[in-house]
């Protein structure tokens, strides 16, 4: 998974110095491609692949131990359709992942950091919003959950100040594709979910 990413070099400037080309990293790069930002050890990424196996996934998340466990498994599996990045989130969606290629984002319980002091830590600011809406395609959605209420209004606040967005019905995996996070939270607190699309 990693390693087929890795086989072809740039060979002009601008493709060392540009966006990398994600899809072609697929056996079908025409494909949807769908991102799990934060995927952590991979229950939502693998199950949702496996069941979807006509759609690619890249799974991002700047743990490698993770990284590596989600790679493991997904070859277990035979997943073909899933590629990995070891690397900070808003890094990768602002300068790696090239304009339009994203249909979905899946980015599930990111970070909250719950202390006021540490808030501008978290994932969401303008310009990850800059970011995620020159990464989507026309009409690509974003689904979003967080068991941190105040962390989830703020989402509904900053996705709602911007036209570039318009709100979907929120979606949630099912059972069997619940994230870790997703089944810890879910019998303790309310889960915040919150969809949007690319006007
Ligand atoms: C709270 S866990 C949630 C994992 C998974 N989405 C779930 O719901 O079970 C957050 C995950 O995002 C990763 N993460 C946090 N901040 C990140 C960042 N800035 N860039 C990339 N990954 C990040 C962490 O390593 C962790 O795996």
């Amino acid at each position: 998974m990693i390693a087929h990413s890795l086989r072809a070099g740039p060979a002009t400037e601008t493709e060392w110095l540009g966006p990398v080309p994600v899809r072609q990293w697929f056996a079908h790069p025409e494909r949807r491609l769908e991102v799990d930002l934060g995927c952590g050890k991979g229950r939502f990424l693998l199950a949702h692949a496996a069941r979807h196996p006509q759609t690619n996934f890249l799974g991002i998340d700047r743990m490698l131990r993770r990284i590596r466990a989600v790679d493991n498994r997904a070859r277990r599996l035979d997943l073909d359709n899933i590629r990995l990045m070891r690397v900070e989130a808003y890094y990768a969606v602002a300068y790696l992942l090239p304009p339009g290629a994203v249909d979905t984002y899946y980015i599930f319980f990111p970070d909250p950091w719950p202390k006021a002091r540490h808030e501008g830590h978290r994932l969401f600011n303008a310009l990850f919003l800059d970011a995620l809406h020159r990464t989507l395609a026309p009409g690509g959605a974003i689904h979003v959950a967080t068991d941190h209420q105040p962390y989830f209004r703020q989402l509904v606040d900053i996705f709602a100040r911007d036209p570039r967005f318009v709100p979907i019905a929120p979606w949630g995996p099912p059972p069997e594709e619940q994230t870790d996070f997703e089944r810890y939270y879910i019998s303790q607190v309310p889960i915040g979910r919150l969809g949007v699309r690319r006007a």
